[in-house]
């Protein structure tokens, strides 16, 4: 086992460690930079259902159910197809209308959830189309769908997904990448330097680990007797913010939710005093005003704020009391970039408090029962 974690403490941090190469992975053969195209056979044998359906709806549990509301994002602004996005468990008990116009997106991991199989085998019945997003290969999903892509990402054993959430919105990205040029709502221009961007993402994320490792660890430090905390993010990053507080939750056993900074004065600002770590998902592409004001109303109650922003901010550093930087990128790529440090810092805390990281209590890698 020793040997398997590559001289990492726990399989959690390895594979925080190998996003560089598994988003990489994922891109291999599929982007093609030079040639200005993405290669998908998946989506392109099947391009005039994807083009012409109803709309398309996402299914999958926990991370992946992250991961697919970022889909959504990315998706309705390049290909312009309208996206729902179901808890597998939900959809499958509710009756949902389901045409043989619509494509359904199932995301896991394992590809043994069942409830996203039970999903997935409903809407077929139905006549819909079904694509899988899997890393596993062989799996059963991966298996019961029409077509999909592979995230590629290597094994994920930590528990706590990371490498494989990152995988997933390669994919979700170079989905809709792909389907806005093809049905003409990305032009070419676009097109080229969104691609080229993406192409570059392994890169940043390398930059991430080697300049915030040491300072989220420091951190961590801190928090380590917290009992509660919140994660906050707009547009793109308000899944990142969920994501962020699904993985300090399931490793530290901190409570932690996640909320979209401008739901916070329906409710949650009345949990906000000094006791109450916050962390913000800042970067300068997307609502970066709307979040200073945001961060202004939680310092006016003292709340402990954990910034993530791009390098060399300004407002938002100037008020936080922890400011993580991140190299700046279009809108749509931040979350993947800025999931990396939030990794980190559940991963940091939970180490601290002693908890057992790769093999959180009461969780499975991959759950076969509903
Ligand atoms: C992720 O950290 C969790 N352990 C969990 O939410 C997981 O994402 C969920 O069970 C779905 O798994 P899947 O992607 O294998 O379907």
């Amino acid at each position: 086992e020793q040997i398997e974690k590559g001289g990492y403490e726990h399989f959690m941090l390895k594979e925080i460690f190998e996003q560089p190469k598994s988003i990489h992975d994922t891109m291999r053969g599929r982007l093609l930079v030079e040639e200005g195209i993405i290669k998908m056979a998946g989506i392109w044998d099947h391009v005039e259902r994807f083009k012409n359906a109803n709309r398309i709806i996402i299914i999958a549990c926990g991370t992946s159910w992250h991961a697919g509301l970022i889909g959504e994002y990315l998706i309705e602004e390049y290909a312009r197809i309208p996206v729902e996005v179901e808890y597998a468990s939900e959809f499958r008990y509710r009756n949902p209308i389901i045409t043989d116009k619509d494509v359904v997106i199932a995301i896991s991991q394992s590809g043994e959830t069942a409830d996203t199989m039970a999903a997935l085998k409903l809407a077929k019945e139905k006549g819909a189309f079904i694509y899988g997003i899997c890393n596993v290969v062989d799996s059963s999903i991966a298996r019961i769908t029409d077509a999909g892509s592979y995230t590629h990402a290597g094994p994920e054993i930590g528990v706590a997904s990371t490498k494989a959430f990152t995988a997933q919105l390669t994919i979700l990205t170079l989905i809709a990448f792909k389907l806005g040029k093809h049905n003409g709502n990305l032009g070419n221009a676009d097109f080229m330097s969104l691609i080229s961007e993406l192409d570059a993402i392994p890169k940043k994320i390398e930059e991430v680990l080697n300049t915030t490792h040491e300072l989220v660890q420091n951190i961590a430090k801190d928090f380590i007797n917290a009992t509660n905390f919140l994660y906050l993010g707009r547009g793109y990053n308000y899944p990142a913010a969920l994501e962020g507080a699904l993985k300090l939750k399931e490793i530290s056993y901190i409570h932690a939710e996640g909320y979209p900074a401008a739901e916070m004065k329906h409710g949650p600002i009345a949990l906000i005093d000094e006791n109450m770590p916050i962390v913000i998902i800042a970067p300068k592409k997307g609502h970066y005003d709307k979040i200073v004001s945001n961060v202004q109303e939680i310092k006016a109650r003292k709340g402990k704020v954990i910034a993530v922003v791009n390098k060399g901010d300004q407002q938002v550093s100037a008020m936080a009391d922890y400011v993580i930087e991140i190299p700046e990128t279009s809108e749509c790529f931040s979350p993947i970039v800025a999931s990396v440090p939030l990794q980190l810092l559940a991963y940091y805390i939970a180490v601290y408090r002693g908890a057992n990281v790769d093999q959180p209590r009461n969780l499975a890698k991959s759950v076969t029962v509903e």
